[in-house]
């Protein structure tokens, strides 16, 4: 059998319209727009309203993509949804967002890897198309964390963000979509970002729920420490997976959680800061939904060319890491566009 790659075709994003400012939490806890800025880089998050759950988040990411990509949702062959924070226990989202899909008896799984999840649930399906067991595969990251953390503890509650960001993936023989990837896990580090009381280790009861035990706690010291350790790491192994060097690459987009974090790792990559792609400042940290929404604000703005080839890395709870390079669309002769040159623009690009 020929090989087979899973070409991107359609992507599209979902951000709750209500938008919480740093200065908006000054009046909920003790903290200052100042702070937040200058440790983190979030100016800003969107939250969910009251009617929006993950499921309607994920439904209306998968339809911008299904869109973009001209493709009926009864035509998928598989849905993966990489989410922590479904709407229920169980059943699992990823069923919900395929019935509201109209999906009719795709099969729809979900990925709970944390902030990873959207790196992980790419490479799963790019295992399927790759294996030739399916053609259209959507995978969504979406994260309403909004509802996992806790509104009067100021070490995580300025964080995080919630929203929902959905690819298209395609099978073709053109050499493009994920070109290689790298994965790993240290479970060592677990109690660094966990939320010890929402899992079946230690159900909720009236203790657990009045210490708040349900919501994310973080070491934030030690998440900080660990992502700037395995940024560059994972990087090199998917680089030289793929047979390649960060010269070959168009653009980074990283895990959207911390501007201090990216900024470490472009100094231990010895790279200028304008070759990552940073969008923390309006959409905070929103986990599993995070480089693939980067990804689709990279499009809107011309910030990432639809022929680019990225480096995308990540790492989250667990702990886990991963990064993949991915060509977005198969190129002829594949050049690399740095500091703005002149990279075609989207509009020739999407007609040609
Ligand atoms: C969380 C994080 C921003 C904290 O920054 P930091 O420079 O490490 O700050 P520290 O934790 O050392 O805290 C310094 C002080 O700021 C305080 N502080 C924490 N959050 C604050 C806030 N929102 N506003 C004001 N002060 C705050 C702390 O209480 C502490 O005060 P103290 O010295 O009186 O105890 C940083 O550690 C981080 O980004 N870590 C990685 C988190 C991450 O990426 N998580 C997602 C993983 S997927």
């Amino acid at each position: 059998m020929q090989k087979r790659y899973g070409r991107i075709t359609g992507w599209g994003a979902y951000v709750p319209e209500k938008v919480l400012t740093n200065h908006d939490l000054e009046k909920m806890v003790d903290t200052s727009d100042e702070w937040i800025v200058q440790r983190t880089g979030i100016q800003q998050r969107h939250i969910a309203g009251p009617e929006e759950t993950n499921a309607t988040m994920s439904t209306e990411a998968a339809r911008r993509a299904l869109a973009k990509a001209n493709l009926d949702a009864a035509d998928l062959d598989l849905i993966i949804v990489a989410t922590t924070t479904g709407d229920h226990l169980t059943p699992a989202v990823s069923s919900q967002v395929q019935h509201m899909l109209g999906a009719t008896d795709v099969p729809a799984f979900v990925l709970s890897n944390g902030c990873t999840g959207f790196l992980y649930a790419l490479t799963t399906a790019q295992q399927f198309i790759s294996s030739g067991a399916y053609d259209n595969v959507l995978v969504i990251g979406a994260e309403l964390l909004s509802r996992y953390v806790d509104w009067t503890d100021r070490n995580t509650c300025v964080l995080f963000g919630d929203a929902a960001a959905a690819f298209v993936l395609q099978a073709t023989t053109e050499p493009c979509g994920l070109l290689s990837f790298d994965m790993g896990s240290d479970g060592s580090g677990s109690q660094h970002i966990i939320a010890p009381a929402a899992g079946s280790a230690e159900p909720v009861n009236a203790s657990t729920f009045e210490e708040g035990r349900h919501f994310i706690r973080m070491n934030g010291r030690e998440v900080f420490k660990f992502a700037t350790r395995i940024l560059g790491t994972t990087s090199q192994r998917s680089l030289a997976q793929a047979g390649l060097s960060l010269e070959d690459i168009d653009r980074i987009v990283p895990h959207q959680a911390n501007l201090r974090i990216i900024q470490a790792a472009a100094r231990s990559m010895d790279l200028p800061m304008d070759r990552f792609l940073v969008t923390v400042h309006k959409y905070a940290n929103t986990s599993a939904a995070s480089i693939p929404l980067a990804i689709c604000d990279g499009l809107e703005s011309g910030e990432i060319k639809l022929d680019d080839r990225l480096l995308l890395v990540s790492f989250g709870s667990g702990l886990t890491w991963a990064s993949a390079v991915l060509q977005m669309a198969p190129v002829q002769s594949h050049q690399v566009y740095t500091n703005g040159a002149s990279a075609p623009a989207i509009s020739e690009l999407v007609t040609a």
